[in-house]
């Protein structure tokens, strides 16, 4: 059987799947005002490792969302084995079920690059209200490559696109976020956080492709360390 690698992912029931894990999301949301009153929504949840942490650090309404039906149950499974009280729902961030101007903040943590982005961040900006941000971790293209090399990328994660941060500046800025700013992620400089290192919630059967494409997944960050990069967009 052909997976992708997102589905890999749900397999495996990898949490904190983006660049810098959850030791990176604690320092960015530490630096937000979040508290009781906060309505926060996370687009592609995967396994609900970071809304787990939001419900339990900072006690604020959580919806989560995910289109992988793997990823929602083992979100849902997660909260209720913590007793928290968080929505979650499959769904598109391409069309989210949300009323206009719902949520204080919108999180994305390496979700958007893998979604139609002209698409997606409107549809953000739309359920986020007036004064509402968009934190959002996300690759970008550092240098330009040749067809082939941006080809081979975008088919194994199955990026609709591969932005530049100008290109990804210019499309929050054409969905009507007037300030954005950008942080160059860097990994590798924080300490790894024991108690959250090792995060798997497995399916009963793993095939041994889904090994290969773990494999070819590091392979592809290897050879394109220089090319790819990562950004911390907080926009408002
Ligand atoms: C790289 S994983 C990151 C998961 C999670 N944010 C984390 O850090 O562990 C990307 C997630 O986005 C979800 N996703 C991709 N496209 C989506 C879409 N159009 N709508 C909703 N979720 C999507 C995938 O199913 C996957 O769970």
């Amino acid at each position: 059987m052909n997976y992708t690698y997102l589905e890999c992912l749900a397999l495996f029931g990898v949490g904190g799947a983006h660049p810098g894990g959850l030791q990176l999301t604690k320092k960015i949301l530490a630096e937000e005002k979040i508290n009781g009153d906060t309505t926060l929504l996370e687009v592609g949840c995967g396994t609900g490792q970071t809304a787990a942490y939001l419900a339990q650090q900072y006690g604020c309404s959580i919806n989560v969302l995910d289109n992988n039906s793997i990823m929602v149950e083992k979100a849902q499974q997660r909260f209720s084995s913590l007793a928290l009280s968080i929505d979650a729902k499959v769904g598109d961030t391409e069309n989210l079920p949300y009323p206009d101007k719902h949520f204080d903040i919108a999180l994305s943590e390496s979700v958007i690059s893998f979604t139609n982005v002209i698409a997606t961040i409107p549809e953000i900006k739309r359920v986020l209200k007036r004064n509402g941000r968009l934190l959002a971790i996300e690759t970008v293209l550092e240098q330009t490559i040749s067809e082939k090399e941006q080809t081979q990328i975008i088919d194994f994660y199955r990026f609709p696109q591969l932005f530049t941060e100008n290109e990804w500046l210019t499309a929050f800025r054409d969905a009507g976020f007037q300030r954005v700013d950008v942080t160059k992620y860097q990994p590798g400089l924080e300490q790894v956080d024991e108690q959250h290192a090792a995060d798997f919630s497995l399916s009963e059967t793993i095939d041994d492709a889904l090994l290969e494409i773990l494999g070819k997944h590091e392979e592809i960050m290897q050879r394109n360390k220089d090319k790819l990069g990562f950004r911390i967009f907080r926009c408002s």
